[in-house]
């Protein structure tokens, strides 16, 4: 595989380095950044994106943030202030609040460090976020390519590769695994509207893998597993709720419902950073509602609606955990009912 560390320290240390994902396939760009303004920028704007990617800056972002912090006892009402603004730039992958918490602990646990000791513990915690991503992942693949057998066709929805989380994926990590091994798999990117994760990022990490891909508009889901050639549907998670409900990108509670109506399994695949036993339902997850220029304008020479006209941009829905197969984890696979089996492997 390809590997592209796209959130990663500068060399000297002092900054975070990302691949500017909003700008792909047509451009790589990698922005270097030290403030907190421009960390909080790059999650909005969807420059770093996918909930265990988020998740990764989240920890390195703390590092380099707290290098330019006053001594302690200041640093520490410092480090919780930037992590709360940080926090706040998005609020349904459960992987940045995660991930901060994580970055908090190691304050609470060396509360009499200075901050010349405490500095290598962050940075260390945060490379511990990325490392375990990476075992994650892969082990995720290795469950999830279990199911696969030549020749089989994967659906997937927006974007749960190698650039949403560090190595492989979740959603493709499989899909991935299978192309290293020589196992042939055939795979069907939605496009997803409104910001084309689908058609970006995920046809361009498959296309470059050598991956059999095929790009689709979401609405030509259903006339493609209708055909027969999808065996699986395989997709991310931004927040898996204590029984079940998923949340992911927007259109995915749909993929769900069409793949039940012709009776195509679907997984959803996700690190234990993304399940959330504290949220009891779907409907206790906080949705993101984005600028409605992104269905009007944002990839057109000129607007493609009215100007003024309404518009509702939800970024995720919540797929019902009835309509979910299997959930993939690194530690196995979930099924029915979630209650238990998620609380079994991560309580
Ligand atoms: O808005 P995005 O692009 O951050 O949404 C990403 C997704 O919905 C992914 O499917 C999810 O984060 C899982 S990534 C492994």
């Amino acid at each position: 595989m390809n590997v592209i560390d796209h959130v990663r320290l500068s060399e000297s240390g002092e900054r975070l380095v990302i691949l500017d994902q909003s700008e792909l396939p047509n451009r790589k760009i990698y922005l270097e950044l030290e403030s907190a303004e421009a960390m909080y920028e790059a999650i909005k704007a969807l420059r770093v994106r996918g909930a265990p990617a988020i998740g990764i800056f989240a920890g390195f972002a703390m590092y380099v943030l707290a290098l330019r912090m006053p001594e302690r006892p200041e640093f520490d009402a410092e480090f919780r202030k930037a992590a709360e603004y940080l926090n706040s730039s998005r609020p349904t992958a459960v992987n940045l609040s995660w991930a901060l918490k994580r970055m908090i602990k190691v304050l609470e646990n060396n509360k009499k460090a200075a901050k010349a000791e405490l500095l290598p513990l962050l940075r260390n915690e945060a490379q511990a976020i990325l490392d375990e991503d990476i075992a994650m992942c892969r082990a995720i693949s290795e469950y999830g390519m279990s199911l696969l057998k030549p020749g089989d066709g994967v659906l997937t929805h927006c974007n749960a590769g190698p650039l949403a989380t560090s190595r492989y994926g979740t959603a493709i990590g499989p899909i991935l695994l299978a192309k290293e091994k020589g196992i042939e798999v055939h795979a069907f990117a939605d496009e997803t509207r409104p910001l084309l994760q689908g058609a970006r990022l995920t046809s361009f990490e498959l296309h470059e893998a050598g991956v059999d891909v095929t790009l689709i508009c979401d609405n030509m889901a259903s006339i493609v597993m209708k055909s027969g050639k999808v065996q699986y549907c395989f997709v991310g998670c931004d927040r898996v709720a204590a029984n079940g409900d998923t949340a992911n990108k927007i259109g995915t509670s749909g993929v769900a419902i069409l793949a039940k109506h012709y009776g195509i399994p679907f997984y959803v695949l996700g690190p234990s950073s993304t399940v959330d036993l504290n949220t009891p339902t779907g409907t206790d997850i906080v949705i993101e509602e984005r600028d409605g220029d992104e269905i009007r304008s944002k990839w057109y020479s000129e607007p493609m609606a009215p100007e003024g006209v309404k518009c509702y941009n939800p970024a995720f829905d919540v797929t019902d955990h009835t309509l979910i197969t299997g959930i993939i984890t690194e530690k196995g696979i979930c099924r029915e009912p979630y209650t238990e089996s998620l609380k079994n492997l991560f309580r």
